[in-house]
């Protein structure tokens, strides 16, 4: 059974909290999890002393990101566990200067969540996606949002399962490589063009990354069920911000 049909069976009120795997029989629930915003800023040249003291002096972890290509822009990832702090960080962010030109195309947004297999759910939604976007070792970043086919969401369970497993395994040789790591992000309804995942890939090197987006392309989750990707963020870490 899978996990929407669990939450209807298993309780009269509908229960939408994010589940993990069972502990000694024990169901384990979790309310928290983590919203990623990337804001991407042009022109900010003369006001880069400015931003890092505003990033300096907010109450989120970020990270600032030199664009690869356009010399003329940065990335801006802030992490909240609070949306509402998105908002009032970003106001902050964009009111130190007026030459600031604000690329709302690019912005990405999405928030962390789980599968029901997670063996600890703290770890997965709040833990390590924070500690892979500050881990000062991976200097590089690739963000892009997606959306599938609605064809991917009348497959049966078991089907989903397997293509998922295909693409899983690729993913996992990256990870287990020391190659790449994967920032899983869910958008669906924050997204202002209706996307339905925010990919982040970070890693010390830029090859491996993009490499791994080459090798995904050949999967079936990809070749099938893949309605669109992008736009593209390639980010090189300026600085980290952790609070
Ligand atoms: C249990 C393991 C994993 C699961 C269940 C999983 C699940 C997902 C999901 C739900 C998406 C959104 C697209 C879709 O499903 O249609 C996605 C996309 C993606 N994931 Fe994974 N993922 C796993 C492991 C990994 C790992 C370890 C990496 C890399 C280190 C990775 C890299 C990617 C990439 C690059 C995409 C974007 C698709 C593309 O560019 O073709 N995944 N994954």
């Amino acid at each position: 059974m899978n996990n929407e049909n669990k939450r209807i069976h298993q309780s009269d009120t509908l229960d939408i909290r994010e589940i993990g795997t069972p502990i000694d029989g024990r169901a384990q629930y979790s309310d928290r999890r983590l919203y990623f915003q990337l804001h991407v800023i042009e022109n900010y040249r003369n006001d880069s002393a400015k931003i890092i003291e505003i990033l300096n002096r907010s109450c989120l972890n970020s990270v600032l990101y030199d664009s690869l290509n356009n010399p003329n822009a940065i990335g801006i990832l802030f992490i909240a566990e609070n949306p509402s702090d998105l908002i009032n960080e970003s106001i902050n962010l964009i009111d130190c200067s007026e030459n600031l030109s604000y690329r709302s195309d690019m912005t990405m947004i999405g928030r962390t969540y789980s599968s029901g297999r997670e063996p600890d759910l703290e770890e997965w939604l709040i833990k390590k996606p924070m500690s892979n976007v500050l881990n000062p070792n991976f200097t590089w970043a690739i963000w892009y949002p997606l959306r599938r086919k609605p064809e991917f969401y009348q497959l049966e369970p078991r089907e989903r399962g397997r293509i998922l497993g295909e693409h899983a395994m690729l993913g996992r040789s990256y990870a287990e490589g020391g190659f790449a790591k994967d920032i899983r992000l869910a958008c669906f309804g924050l997204d202002t063009c209706d996307n339905e995942f925010v990919i982040g890939l970070v890693g010390s090197e830029l090859y491996p990354l993009t490499r791994l987006i080459q090798d995904m392309r050949s999967t079936e989750q990809t070749t099938k069920y893949i309605d669109s990707l992008g736009p593209f963020f390639i980010g090189k870490v300026r600085k980290q911000f952790t609070k």
